[in-house]
């Protein structure tokens, strides 16, 4: 775990990567159970430790022992434990923490990650089939997993935005509606660097109320509302100038995705300007790896997918749109170096000039 890849034989490389399930299972538990922050806040010795987590003295010791073999921990000439560098990321409190995603990958993308074989071989959800109900349903039957995936969403767009921004011009729109707008992130960056927009996020209702407290507390109240809704079945708020659906359409097989866009066509006026923020799926794999994940992550979760620009075009088309130009932008914060395929994709109602 200690040695450069790159010195690793094929044999090693591939050995390692099928442990990987216990690294995941290890970063999850000393997450769960705040071990870091409580080592932070000078609780060092064991005994302590095991008394405010009600664990087994022994085998918490274990447990930490193994933290120090993944570099979490370090272990200190007496024995005691302190937090590394690299575990001084999984506090609660610290700036770019990565608890809240690691939380949610433990109580969720690792159990579904079951799914993958059963969405391979059949095509459908794997997500369902673990866990016997649709991935949006089971955030309304868990809601405080739902909000850790609101916020995990929220990070998605603060990790593009300025990107998104910079690369579309959103002024002279003096209205929006984020269709499927999660708990506000774009509306609000939209909403504070644009003082004439007004904006409206329409999603289901259970979001759109963490939406609605997001927007009190940034004293976005006044610019920005929200409207609770179904985007397959209740009408989108309409003649807005500017539709977005951000990160909604690769969630959808074609005949769903239709229908959103269908819906959102029906509130659009004949000035009206719809756009899609999605990865385009690239034609090698590697040209766009994170896009090529997010695509398997469709697959396993949903009925998804990334679609190439031609596949959106067609979409449109079909949904009575016309793609009018397509925007390509990088994510601005890039991980490890993988690339993404990002765009804005812009359209207009077909009968618009
Ligand atoms: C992948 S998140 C995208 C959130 C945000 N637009 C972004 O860019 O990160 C999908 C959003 O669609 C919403 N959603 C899913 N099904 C919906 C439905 N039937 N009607 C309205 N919103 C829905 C979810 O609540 C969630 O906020």
């Amino acid at each position: 775990m200690t040695m450069n890849s790159s010195s690793k034989t094929p044999y090693e490389v591939l050995r390692e990567m099928s442990g990987g399930f216990m690294l995941t299972q290890l970063l999850y538990t000393a997450v769960k159970l705040r071990i870091v922050d409580h080592l932070h806040a000078g609780i060092i010795t064991v005994p302590e430790l095991s008394a405010i987590l009600d664990a087994d003295v022994s085998a918490l010791n274990r447990f930490l022992r193994m933290l120090v073999v993944i570099n979490i921990l370090v272990q200190r000439e007496d024995g005691c434990f302190e937090v590394s560098a690299l575990g001084e990321l999984l506090r609660h409190d610290h700036p770019d923490s990565l608890s809240n995603r690691i939380h949610y990958i433990g109580e969720v993308s690792y159990p579904a990650a079951q799914g993958i074989s059963y969405a391979v071989q059949t095509g459908e959800p794997g997500f369902d089939h673990v866990f016997g109900m649709s991935f949006f349903d089971y955030f309304s039957h868990n809601p405080h997993l739902g909000t850790l995936f609101n916020e995990l969403m929220r990070q998605g767009v603060a990790d593009r935005v300025a990107n998104v921004v910079q690369t579309y011009d959103f002024s002279g729109y003096g209205s929006v509606v984020d269709v499927g707008g999660g708990n506000g992130a774009l509306a609000a960056v939209l909403a504070e660097a644009y003082s004439d927009i007004s904006a409206t996020v329409f999603d289901a209702p259970a979001v759109i109320e963490e939406a609605r407290r997001y927007f009190a507390e940034k004293g976005l109240s006044e610019q920005c509302q929200v409207v609770a809704g179904d985007f397959f079945l209740d009408p989108v708020p309409n003649g807005a100038h500017l539709y977005v659906l951000s990160n909604i359409i690769h969630d959808w097989d074609d005949q769903k995705a239709l229908s959103v866009l269908e819906n959102c066509r029906a509130a659009m006026d004949s000035g009206s300007v719809l756009l899609i923020i999605e990865q385009i799926m690239p034609e090698k794999a590697l040209d766009a790896p994170v896009t090529v994940a997010s695509d398997v992550s469709m697959l396993l979760l949903l009925r998804g997918r990334e679609r190439t620009e031609m596949e959106y075009d067609n979409l449109l088309a079909r949904a009575g749109l016309r793609m009018t130009k397509v925007y390509p932008f990088e994510q601005s914060k890039v991980y490890s170096g993988r690339k993404s395929n990002w765009a804005v994709i812009e359209s207009r109602l077909q009968s618009a000039v």
